[in-house]
């Protein structure tokens, strides 16, 4: 820890191929995908959610994820993760090589039934035993807890119950469980009491924050979580994404804004900035991405 009760360092989990894209109009291709995700292993991100092993009918944006994990050229100091609702998603990932995977369930009913249409309950046996094959097969898993500080169609959601969620999850032996924004409804002072709490009874490594920046507040609720603690931030590259079930859930906070801010603070992430505005360039001008990371912008000005 610094003077200011900074963190020295930083790990940043790049969602926007997953994440980023499930969200956006235009659909990319192989080809596209694995050009982003090897693009963001040369710029430095270490840890890549490359795509998704749901069903296609319902996130078309992810139904060629199979095909880019088997093409992408893989560094070795990389981790690239799939997320999977369920075993068949699992299985699917497994066929193809992927070794990190990551599972999700909401903290209010409404969502979690509309995301994977079950019970929170339901979700959290059938995840029970993907989680089981999954540390069989020598992988290694991550958890999202989903609508952690709001909800689109219950609003207010009970801290108590993502925390019996999240101990579930690390007691079936997940390296980390991530708390998501998932529509941006968090405000710094409510997440700062509630990190308070989580980090009285978790570790900081065995948590992370997944901000969406819907409303404007993504930098100012990281900001209030690296002062509580913790270390780890997803993010999406140029800012694209969200969830398809969770209205308004546009806008994952941007990696450039949180790394710009982070390198102002002088808080190391070993991400090279100018290299991610490049990827987002590519996105804007050659795929057609919508991208809402400002500093992205600000940086188109003046260039
Ligand atoms: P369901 O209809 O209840 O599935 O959907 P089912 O188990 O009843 O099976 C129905 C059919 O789907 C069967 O096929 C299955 O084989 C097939 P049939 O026998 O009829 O031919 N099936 C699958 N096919 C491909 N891949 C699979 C799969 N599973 C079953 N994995 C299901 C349940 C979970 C599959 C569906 O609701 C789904 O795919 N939902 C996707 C939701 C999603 O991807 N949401 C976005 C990600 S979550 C998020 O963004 C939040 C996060 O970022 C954190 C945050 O921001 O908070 C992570
Ligand atoms: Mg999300």
């Amino acid at each position: 820890m610094t003077t200011s009760n900074l963190p020295e360092n930083v790990r940043i989990v790049e969602v926007g191929p997953r994440d980023g894209l499930q969200n956006e109009r235009v659909r990319l291709s192989v080809e596209q995908k694995v050009m982003l995700i090897e693009q963001l292993a040369k710029a430095g991100i270490k840890d890549i959610e490359a795509g998704s092993f749901v069903h296609p009918k319902w996130i078309p944006q992810m139904a060629n994820s199979a095909e880019v994990f088997k093409r992408i050229k893989k560094q070795k100091n990389v981790r690239y993760w799939a997320l999977v609702p369920n075993m068949r998603g699992l299985e699917n990932a497994i066929k193809v090589g992927v070794t990190h995977v990551a599972v999700f369930v909401s903290s209010s009913e409404s969502h979690n039934k509309s995301n994977i249409n079950r019970t929170i309950d339901e979700s959290l046996a059938q995840l029970k035993e993907v989680l089981e094959v999954a540390k069989k097969e020598l992988l290694t898993t991550r958890a999202y807890v989903s609508t952690v500080f709001g909800c689109p169609y219950e609003g207010k959601v009970d801290f108590k119950r993502v925390m019996e969620i999240t101990d579930f999850f690390l007691q079936t032996g997940v390296s980390q469980v991530s708390l998501g924004d998932t529509t941006g409804m968090g405000n710094p002072l409510q997440i700062r009491k509630n990190l308070n709490t989580a980090l009285d009874r978790f570790h900081a490594d065995k948590l992370a924050l997944h901000l969406h920046d819907t409303r404007g507040l993504g930098l100012a609720n990281a900001f209030v979580g690296l002062e509580a603690g913790i270390t780890t931030f997803d993010t999406s590259i140029g800012g694209m994404g969200g969830c398809p079930y969770a209205p308004g859930a546009s806008g994952n906070l941007g990696s450039e804004d949180l790394i710009h801010m982070l390198d102002v603070s002088d808080i190391k992430t070993n991400i090279n900035i100018e290299s991610l505005l490049k990827i987002s360039r590519l996105l804007e001008f050659d795929y057609g991405t919508t991208l809402n990371s400002r500093f992205y912008r600000s940086q188109l000005r003046i260039r």
